[in-house]
Parts: C-alpha cells; sequence; structure tokens
C-alpha cells in the first residue's frame, strides 16, 4: 500500500517525507490556494522533494471535459510526467476521463462520495480512484465502509485500479483501510504524526536510554561503553 502526503505546504512535505516511507503527494485547488504561492511554484518544488519517481497528485478545474484535458497536458510538461492528474467523478468528468484515456494520460478520479462514482471512475480507466473518508462520515454516513465498497467493486469486476483514499481525520479511518489492503492512502502531515504520537511510546524509550545511562555513564551508547 502507498502511503502518500495531502497537503502542499513544503517544509512540512520535507519534514514527513525525512522521516516516514512516503510513497507520493496529493494536492487539490484548495490545498493549493492554502499555501498562498503561485501552483506551479509549489508543485515544481514538490516534485524536487520527492524525486522523479514519487506519484504527485494536481487536481484540473475546468467544468468542461476537454478543458480538463487541456489542463491535464500542462500539467504533466509543467510537473513530469509521473504526474497523475485529477479529475472530479462528475458527468463532465467521466467525459474527460475517456478522453484522456483515449490519449494515454494517467488520471485519478477524485471527489468521491458514492461507491458508484468511484466504479465509474475505474470502469472509464482511473488509476486511482479517491473516496473522502472524514467528509463522507460528516454526512452521517460510512467513510470507511463506502471505500471498502469500491476497493470491492474494483476488484471482483477485475478493473485495473484501485483506492487513493483521501480526507482522514485520525488513525483509526486509516487503520481500517491498511488492513483491508487498499492500493493507496493519501494523509495529511498532523494525522501522520498521530500514528506514533503516544506519552507511552515516547516514555518507554526514555526509559530504556535512562537505563542504559545508569549502567555506563551519561550520554553512552552501545558505541562507547
Ligand atoms: O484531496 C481531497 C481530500 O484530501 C480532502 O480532504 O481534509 O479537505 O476533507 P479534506
Amino acid at each position: 500500500m502507498k502511503l502518500c502526503i495531502d497537503h502542499a505546504d513544503t517544509d512540512e512535505i520535507r519534514r514527513i517525507c525525512a522521516v516516514y516511507p512516503i510513497d507520493g503527494v496529493s494536492t487539490n485547488p484548495s490545498i493549493l490556494a492554502k499555501s498562498g504561492r503561485p501552483p506551479y511554484e509549489v508543485l515544481k518544488e514538490i516534485r524536487s522533494i520527492i524525486g522523479p519517481e514519487g506519484e504527485l497528485f494536481v487536481q484540473a478545474v475546468s467544468p468542461d471535459a476537454e478543458g480538463a484535458v487541456a489542463e491535464a497536458k500542462r500539467i504533466l510538461a509543467e510537473t513530469g510526467d509521473r504526474t497523475l492528474v485529477k479529475i472530479p467523478c462528475t458527468p463532465e468528468g467521466f467525459r474527460a476521463m475517456k478522453l484522456l484515456r483515449a490519449e494515454g494520460i494517467r488520471f485519478i478520479g477524485t471527489a468521491v462520495y458514492t461507491a458508484m462514482q468511484g466504479f465509474l471512475a475505474a470502469k472509464c480507466g482511473a488509476e486511482y480512484v479517491a473516496p473522502y473518508v472524514n467528509r463522507i462520515d460528516n454526512l452521517g454516513l460510512d467513510g470507511v465502509k463506502v471505500a471498502k465498497d469500491i476497493h470491492d467493486a474494483i476488484t471482483r469486476n477485475g478493473l485495473d485500479s484501485g483506492l487513493l483514499a483521501a480526507s482522514f481525520k485520525n488513525s483509526q479511518q486509516v487503520l481500517e483501510l491498511v488492513k483491508y489492503g487498499v492500493k493507496a492512502v493519501t494523509v495529511s502531515p498532523d494525522v501522520i504524526d498521530g500514528f506514533v504520537k503516544n506519552a507511552e511510546i515516547s516514555s518507554a524509550v526514555d526509559r530504556f536510554v535512562r537505563d542504559f545511562e545508569g549502567l555506563c555513564g551519561e550520554g553512552k551508547t552501545m558505541l562507547d561503553c
């Protein structure tokens, strides 16, 4: 399963990439807006951080299919051909997906709130489908279940696609999909930090250091004991 960062703050992306096994970075227009920087400037910096092989997800905003295809070509020209273009799963979005597929351009279906949206995007050739887990929860529905339903619909129909599950607000939502073996999740830095934020973990590690220093002296390690 791939683990991506859902963010456009390049300092945060650098910090998380230095620590965790990260496969890529996803953005959307709202995330880019939060950066307050010109989109291609920030996207190129993200590309330089994750390298040419990292997955970068960038959303087209044109309301019409032909506009989205033209945007997709510009996005790839600016950020490299490992980039996947995010297309909202609307009727016009599905038309854009069919045009992109005919041109061999990689894309993902985004803004997914229902299992049928996800299934249709996969059938249109989307390499990934992005259900918004927490936003679905906030509708009083079950975001993890919708994501699992899409995963099942894709695998049981033999489609060459998978989840890039998104919009997480806690570790448990992510863990449920990790256990289910989905293709990828994209998670904000604060939720990634929460994977290992636990006073017991820090306390256990501190205790090991104190005990070792009690045995060998302050500041000693296995290098000089
Ligand atoms: O990229 C879309 C998705 O990640 C949205 O997340 O946190 O705005 O619900 P959020």
